[in-house]
């Protein structure tokens, strides 16, 4: 399932639509190669959910948490491109069972993130600000991610 993001302004559209509907417990996985925008959407979906501060990449933290009363609902916001794969979830302080909405960049570098409850994202294309997306919602997202991908960006 692709979608077409014709600008900058329509990920923002996209992260705050994806804010809307996402629910404590669930994952959405973002892929895509160095620029693609995983981190900007991750900040746009941040930002939706009422974080009004700088949101740093965790690329050197691995995980960074943010909790109520500055976000609507938990979030960890995870960039995985450091690990080699050999590194387990659990081993990061992960669970499957925690509350929060779990943003990860790189989730190939654990051995993929998928499941019911996981939406995962390919970003396409780093030229200028047009963007494809390749989806491959998990089957508690897939009546969320249709009514998201029929609106304008
Ligand atoms: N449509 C778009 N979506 C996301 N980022 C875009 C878009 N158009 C331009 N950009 C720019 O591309 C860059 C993406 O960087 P970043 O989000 O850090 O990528 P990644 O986390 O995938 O490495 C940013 O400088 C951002 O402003
Ligand atoms: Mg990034």
């Amino acid at each position: 399932m692709t979608l077409l993001i014709a600008s900058l302004d329509a990920m923002e559209q996209l992260g705050a639509a994806l804010a809307t509907a996402a629910r404590p417990g669930e994952t959405i996985a973002l892929s895509g190669d160095l620029g693609a925008g995983k981190s900007t959407l991750a900040r746009a979906i941040l930002k939706a959910l009422g974080f009004a501060g700088e949101v740093p990449s965790p690329t050197f933290s691995l995980i960074l948490p943010y909790d109520p009363p500055e976000v609507r609902i938990p979030v960890i916001h995870a960039d995985f491109y450091r690990l080699d794969g050999a590194m387990e979830l659990d081993e990061l302080g992960l669970d499957a069972g925690d509350p929060a909405l779990l943003i990860a960049e790189w989730p190939e570098r654990v051995g993929g993130l998928a499941g019911p409850d996981t939406l995962q994202l390919r970003i396409e294309g780093t030229d200028a600000s047009e963007r494809l997306l390749i989806a491959q919602p998990g089957e508690n997202w897939q009546a969320r991610w249709q009514q998201i991908a029929g609106g304008q960006f």
